[in-house]
């Protein structure tokens, strides 16, 4: 508990105010027990497990403020992280504080949550080894972000955004629009990208990015004492400057029935080392499928327009918002508008009747997408502008967070301007 901090860097003094794409990394195996005072704060902490970033931590709450942790810690262990409210005066808190660091294990790290703004308090916290101070009223995900923080390998910074694209059916597009996100992230948005194909059995990553690795994600999956970042490195093709592929082996010698966790530590290793990580999640929903991508920071889902697409959006979405409770909603692609001959669904039937407006309608063209498939190519490498390559570069800054996508909505004005800028 006694540790050097920095006191500008563990202090959040205007309270737990978040980014809107502030990537939260998911907080590591360990034990948290929080001893609250009010009923107010023992809920937002018990809120917050429900939170994807906490599957993995074992989380206790219980009341009675710092009084009842200082008899709880005079017999058994002190946990990883400790969180303590103090609504009592200042000194009083000072002084459990004191008390507590007689109890303390080195290792533990120590958040206090309060209702007092005041500098020479956080600073007689501070000296004390306290590694946080929260300001209530605190939300679940200011909490986490907390603490998060403490326990995040060396700073957000370095906190691999994870982008997960699942289809509605199989064959709607959702490794289409996977593997030319990600080659757009990587190209030309310059992120250093790597895409995750994880359809064992199946999966095409390899194909359309012309590449043969020998080894790939199977490795990491069925090796998952061996993985880190040296194993995957090794694991990974190139397929440009800033794009790598983690391929899946697509043969057929053994059955993939995978374990839930089964892409964890591989995903950890990719976080910490790579900015943004593109998950190719086939079109089935197990248990380690709906991990992979309630674990993920964004969901793209892509549909078709017909009736299928439409009951699967819907579920898709149900699913993942009550799994994700501090999360934005998926964002929906719909690919393959205007195959000749096929009655569709208006577009705006999503929209209506699902309250979901679709981020991106992609249409059909079997002449360019069949292809840029033959020729193991991106779209953007097929065509360097055009609708389609437009729509993959805008979907790519929507993923990143960067800006949100500008409709390619024609104004009346707009003839009536590129005359005048002619002139
Ligand atoms: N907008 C499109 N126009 C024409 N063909 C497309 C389009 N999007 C995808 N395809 C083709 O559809 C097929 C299935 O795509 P794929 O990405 O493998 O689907 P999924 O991963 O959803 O099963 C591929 O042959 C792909 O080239
Ligand atoms: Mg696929």
């Amino acid at each position: 508990m006694r540790e050097a901090l920095n006191f500008a860097e563990s202090i959040d003094i205007d309270g737990p105010e978040l980014a809107p794409d502030a990537v939260i990394a998911p907080l590591p195996r360990i034990s948290v027990q929080a001893f609250c005072e009010t009923p107010g704060l023992a809920a937002v902490i018990e809120e917050s497990t429900h939170d994807r970033r906490m599957a993995r931590a074992h989380v206790k709450v219980h009341m009675g403020g710092a009084p009842a942790a200082l008899e709880a810690y005079q017999a058994a262990p002190t946990p990883n992280l400790l969180v303590l409210e103090s609504s009592a005066d200042p000194a009083q808190m000072i002084h459990h504080l004191d008390a507590l660091a007689e109890l303390c294990d080195a290792a533990t790290r120590v958040i206090v949550v309060g209702p007092v703004n005041d500098v020479s308090f956080y600073r007689e916290m501070i000296k004390r080894g306290v590694s946080d101070y929260l300001i209530l009223p605190v939300t679940p995900l200011g909490f986490i972000q907390s603490a998060s923080g403490l326990y995040a390998a060396s700073g957000a910074e370095s906190v691999g955004r994870a982008i997960a694209v699942v289809g509605t059916k199989g064959g709607v597009g959702a490794s289409t629009v996977a593997h030319n996100l990600a080659w757009a992230i990587a190209v030309a948005q310059k992120v250093n990208t790597v895409i995750v194909d994880l359809d064992l059995g199946f999966g095409t990553a390899a194909l359309d990015f012309d590449q043969d690795p020998p080894q790939g994600v199977a490795d990491a999956v069925f090796a998952p004492d061996r993985i880190d970042a040296n194993l995957v490195d090794r694991l990974l093709a190139k397929c440009s400057d800033n794009l790598s592929l983690l391929a899946a082996p697509a043969l057929l010698d053994r059955v993939y029935d995978l374990q839930e966790t089964a892409f964890d530590a591989v995903i950890d290793v990719l976080r910490a080392s790579t900015p943004c990580i593109v998950l190719d999640i086939p079109h089935v929903w197990t248990s380690w499928a709906k991990r992979v991508a309630v674990g993920a920071d964004e969901v793209i889902v892509v549909a078709e327009p017909d009736l299928a697409s439409f009951r699967n959006v819907k579920n898709i979405f149900g699913a993942l918002k009550q799994a994700r409770p501090n999360d934005r909603p998926p964002k929906l692609v719909v690919n393959k508008i205007g195959v000749p001959k096929r009655p569709e669904l208006p577009l705006a039937d999503f929209a209506k009747v699902l309250e979901i407006e679709p981020m991106a309608s992609i249409p059909f063209d079997a002449a360019l997408f069949g292809s840029a498939l033959n020729n193991g190519r991106m779209i953007m490498e097929m065509q360097g502008t055009g609708k389609v390559p437009d729509i993959f570069a805008q979907l790519a800054t929507a993923a990143l967070g960067r800006q949100p996508i500008v409709k390619n909505k024609t104004s009346l004005l707009a003839p009536i301007l590129k005359k005048l800028r002619r002139g």
